[in-house]
C-alpha cells in the first residue's frame, strides 16, 4: 500500500532493498489514499479491506489528508452532494483490524549527523485503537447527552456559560483489556531484549480515570515481571526528561494520544521522521508504516529519506519471524549511516531516495 505523495517514492526504494535481500514474498498492491477519496469518496475502499483479510502483512507508505473544506472541494463533482466525510484510513485500519499495539523504535544509529545525542535507544509502545482516537465526538452536544451529563457536578459550569451549539465533546475511552494489552507488549519486549525498566507515560494525577486505569493496569502487569522496574512519569515531565536525559530511558508505554505525541518527540531525538518506523500489530495482521506523512509537495521527486520506510520493512521482517533477514537489513542501514557515502538532503547530502536505497542494498 504505497498510498500517495512520497509514499510511492519510499516504497519503491524499500522494494529495491527487499528484492536485494531476496525476501521471498508475493506482493499484492492495494488501493488506498487521497486519489480514492477524490474519485470514489473513500480513501480506504472495501476491496482493500477484503484484500487485507488474506495477507500475512502489509507495508504502508503514506497518505495525504486535508482539512474538511479542502477534502470536500476535491471530491468528484457527482460525490459532492453525498455528505461524505474524510476519515483517516490508517486510523480506520487500526480499529477495523484491531491492530492494538503500535510499536515505534527510535534508535540513534552511530554517525547519524541528525542524532540529538549518541546512545539513544528508545521504543514507544502506543495503544492504537482506543483513547481520544475512538471517534466518539459531539458538536453540537445532543440534548439527551447534556441531560445525562447534568448528573455530573462539573457539567453545570459549561451549560451556564454556553449553548449546546457552542460546546464540543471528544470522549477518551480506554478499556482494561486495551491497557493490559499494551502494557504486556511493552514488558514482553523489555524482557526479550533485556531492558531494565518500562516507563508508563500518562497523566493520572489529573485525568484520574482513563490515565488512572492505564497506570493501575501497568502496575498489575509489572508484578508479573520481577526484575523489570515500572517507572511512572507524567507526559509533560516525560517530554522534559527526554530532552534532558534521553539515554536514561528504554521502553516507553502510553495510551493512544500521549503515545502519538511522545513518539514524535522520540523520533526527533534520532534524526527526525526520516528515521522513524512503526508497526501496527494485531492478532492476525501487522500493518507497517513509517511515522512520516505523505509530503505531497515532494511527491515523485525522490528527495525523501527512505530510511524510515526501510526500517519499517525491517519491523515487518521481525514480525514475520524472518529474524536473520531483519538483522541483515538493520546492519546494512547502520553501515550506510555511519559510512555516509549516500545521504538524502535532510542528512546534508545530495543523493536521491533511490541512491540511498541502492547503497543500503550494496551493504547487504
Ligand atoms: C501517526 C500519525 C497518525 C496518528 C495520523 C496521520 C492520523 O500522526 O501515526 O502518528 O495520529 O496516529
Ligand atoms: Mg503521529
Amino acid at each position: 500500500m504505497p498510498g500517495d505523495g512520497i509514499g510511492n517514492d519510499v516504497m519503491e526504494a524499500t522494494k529495491l532493498v527487499l528484492d536485494r535481500l531476496e525476501f521471498d514474498a508475493e506482493y499484492v498492491q492495494a488501493d488506498i489514499g487521497w486519489e480514492f477519496w477524490c474519485s470514489e469518496g473513500e480513501a480506504l475502499p472495501e476491496r482493500t479491506i477484503q484484500l487485507l483479510e488474506n495477507v500475512d502483512a502489509a507495508l504502508f507508505g503514506a497518505i495525504t489528508s486535508k482539512p474538511k473544506e479542502e477534502a470536500q472541494a476535491e471530491l468528484a463533482p457527482e460525490l459532492q452532494s453525498k455528505n461524505l466525510t474524510y476519515q483517516s484510513p490508517i486510523v480506520r485500519l487500526r480499529q477495523h483490524f484491531n491492530l492494538a499495539t503500535n510499536l515505534r523504535p527510535c534508535k540513534a544509529y552511530p554517525g547519524n549527523p541528525l542524532n540529538y545525542q549518541e546512545g539513544i535507544d528508545l521504543i514507544v509502545f502506543r495503544e492504537n485503537t482506543e483513547d481520544l482516537y475512538v471517534g466518539v465526538e459531539y458538536h453540537p452536544v445532543p440534548e439527551s447527552l447534556s441531560e445525562e451529563l447534568s448528573k455530573h457536578p462539573k457539567w453545570a459550569r459549561f451549560i451556564e456559560r454556553a449553548s449546546l451549539d457552542d460546546i464540543a465533546i471528544s470522549l477518551r475511552i480506554n478499556t482494561r483489556d486495551g491497557c493490559r494489552n499494551i502494557a504486556k507488549a511493552a514488558f514482553e519486549h523489555a524482557k526479550t531484549f533485556g531492558y531494565p525498566t518500562v516507563t508508563i507515560v500518562e497523566k493520572p494525577n489529573v485525568v484520574r480515570e482513563t490515565s488512572g486505569l492505564m497506570v493501575r493496569t501497568a502496575r498489575e502487569v509489572a508484578a508479573e515481571y520481577p526484575g523489570i522496574d515500572l517507572w511512572e512519569t507524567n507526559i509533560d515531565a516525560m517530554c522534559m526528561w527526554l530532552v534532558k536525559n534521553p539515554q536514561d530511558y528504554g521502553v516507553l508505554v502510553s495510551s493512544n494520544m500521549f503515545g502519538d505525541i511522545v513518539s514524535d518527540l522520540c523520533a526527533q531525538l534520532v534524526g527526525g521522521l526520516g528515521f522513524a518506523s512503526s508497526g501496527n500489530i494485531g492478532d492476525k495482521l501487522g500493518v507497517f508504516e513509517p511515522t512520516h506523512g505523505s509530503a505531497p509537495k515532494y511527491a515523485g521527486q525522490y528527495k525523501t529519506n527512505p530510511m524510515a520506510m526501510i526500517l519499517t520493512s525491517k519491523l515487518m521482517l521481525d514480525w514475520l519471524g524472518e529474524k536473520d533477514e531483519a538483522e541483515r537489513l538493520e546492519s546494512a542501514v547502520a553501515k550506510t549511516i555511519i559510512e555516509g557515502k549516500a545521504r538524502t538532503y535532510d542528512m546534508g547530502g545530495t543523493d536521491s531516495t533511490l541512491e540511498v536505497a541502492e547503497e543500503v542494498a550494496r551493504n547487504l
